[in-house]
């Protein structure tokens, strides 16, 4: 299924030189922002977020308004017509009629995608469950850009909760794209990096190691990502406070590190960065939530002046089929088509990555 607009579901929808211009043009704008002013005028941004935001919304909210366009939009489902039942199709179908670019948030994973079948302009995933956030990738591989001056020939920590952490998926589907990255998987053993994600890692020629410890991980890092545990992506308030202090990034485990670690976070954050640690110089996540304002302007300027027809669905579908994945956008918005890629007796959820045994 083609969509005749462009739209950015999941960063590996594009080849690595994609990101590489949409970066440049980034780090354009953060240098030369007054050139920007008004490339946008008259042109309409809608945020529909289903879930909590602050940093996301209001970065593309900033983007939007920096080039001189207008938003429009919900950030509670509860005040729209979502609340009277109307379902995801004519809600999108709706919105995006209004707007150039529409930014969707949702619970469900594969949500953006379902969302792009029926929009009338270019959607931008801004988070479906716990499955991807490209444009906070996008954020993150700026902020090395410009802090590391680099993609590559990086050992990359990611720490916490690497199984719900969407965040965490696009950006090792990313990081490892580029050459010798090698990345230390820090968490606890209920909230492992999913495996379809690993083999994404494999696949690209990365090594990876799973550990436990930060303390023993961080001396070697170049990059220390720490993430928040997903506390509503839990099926109970006991497994959550399970796990939810086992790691704490404070001053001494600091003292650990490399002198040019840098240290990010996609924030929010909860108790897993110690306050104490702002002040270290190391500590850029502030910094790199500034930086999504300029890579997400790099972004809605790419999104609205391309108009190359985009492949939505490309795999089989399957009428009697169900994703086996509760939280998959296919299992509550029954109309859309349950599209699998087969390979072997394998076949995967074209929303959510899904994989199940064909029988
Ligand atoms: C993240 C998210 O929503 O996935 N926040 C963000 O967009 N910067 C991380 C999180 O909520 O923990």
């Amino acid at each position: 299924m083609t969509s005749k607009y462009q739209h950015l579901i999941d960063l590996n929808d594009y080849p690595v030189s994609w990101w590489n211009k949409l970066l440049c043009l980034g780090q354009d704008i953060c240098r030369n922002p007054g050139r920007y002013h008004g490339a946008c005028t008259d042109k309409i941004l809608a945020t529909l977020f289903y879930e909590p935001s602050t940093r996301t919304q209001m970065s593309f909210q900033t983007a939007m308004l920096r080039l001189g366009g207008t938003i429009i939009g919900f950030d509670n489902p509860a005040t729209s017509s979502v609340s009277k039942g109307e379902n995801l199709k004519d809600t999108t179908k709706i919105v995006s009629g209004y707007a150039d670019v529409l930014v969707i948030r949702h619970p469900q994973e594969g949500t953006a995608k379902a969302a792009a079948l029926s929009a009338d302009c270019p959607v931008i995933n801004a988070g479906d469950g716990g499955h991807l956030h490209p444009t906070q990738t996008l954020t993150d591989m700026l902020t090395l850009t410009e802090e590391k001056g680099r993609l590559d020939n990086l050992v990359i920590g990611l720490c916490g909760d690497l199984m719900n952490g969407r965040t965490v998926h696009s950006l090792c589907k990313a990081l490892s794209s580029y050459k010798n990255n090698r990345f230390v998987l820090i968490s606890s053993k209920e909230l492992k990096l999913p495996s379809y994600v690993k083999d994404i890692l494999s696949a690209n020629g990365c090594s990876y190691k799973e550990v436990f410890s930060l303390e023993e991980a961080i001396p070697e890092l170049d990059v220390l990502y720490m993430t928040r545990i997903q506390r509503e992506r839990f099926a109970s308030t006991e497994d959550y406070e399970a796990q939810k202090n086992i790691y704490v990034l404070d001053k001494a485990k600091m003292k650990l590190a490399k002198s040019d670690l840098i240290v990010l976070h996609p924030l929010p954050r909860v108790d897993e960065i110690a306050v104490e640690v702002d002040d270290d110089p190391r500590a850029l996540y502030f910094k790199q939530a500034k930086y999504g304002v300029f890579i997400r302007m790099a972004l809605i300027l790419t999104m609205i002046e391309n108009k190359t027809p985009f492949q939505l669905l490309s795999g089989t579908t399957h009428k009697n089929i169900c994703c086996s994945n509760p939280k998959c956008i296919t299992n509550t918005e029954k109309y859309l088509p349950k599209s699998f890629i087969t390979s072997g007796d394998i076949i995967e959820c074209e929303y959510c990555d899904e994989r199940m045994l064909l029988r």
